[in-house]
């Protein structure tokens, strides 16, 4: 499998610093094969359909509803994000001015979080 070499420091022009080298990131990210997953394993137990509508911490996730595709494409948008950083983006790398998550503490490490960017910068399409 082909992968992105996403250098160590890789500076991004709000300021994040990737934390560590990541090497793993397929070529084409698959939203179904590669960012589901992560999906599932950290967002889902507040961002399912079941949680996102209960109070905070488990829920009140604003409008995503993460088993809908539709209802993550609003937030993968950069149009609804800041300074032309999507939601999805800024959150997950704890970005200054967004909300970080996961919302219960601790950060995805830098392959999830590469691999989730990847797939948002290529459209974040339903692959
Ligand atoms: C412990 C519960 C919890 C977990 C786990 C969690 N979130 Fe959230 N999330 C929230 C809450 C609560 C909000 C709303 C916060 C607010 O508006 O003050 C939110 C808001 C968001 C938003 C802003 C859009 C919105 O609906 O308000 C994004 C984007 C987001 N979360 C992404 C994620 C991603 C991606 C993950 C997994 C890596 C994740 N969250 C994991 C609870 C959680």
């Amino acid at each position: 499998m082909a992968g992105l070499a996403l250098a160590t420091g890789c500076s991004y022009t709000n300021g994040y610093t990737e934390p560590v080298t990541c090497t793993t990131v397929p070529a084409t990210v698959s939203y179904k094969l590669d960012v589901l997953p992560i999906f599932k394993a950290e967002c889902f137990r507040c961002h399912d359909a079941a949680h996102y509508q209960l109070p905070a911490p488990q829920g009140s996730s604003g409008a995503m509803n993460m088993e809908s595709f539709s209802s993550i494409s609003t937030w993968t948008s950069p149009k609804t994000g800041i300074n032309g950083v999507s939601y999805m983006v800024g959150c997950i790398r704890h970005d200054a001015g967004f909300i970080a998550m996961p919302y219960d503490g601790g950060k995805l490490d830098a392959c999830e979080i590469a691999t989730i960017k990847a797939w948002v910068d290529a459209g974040a399409q339903n692959n």
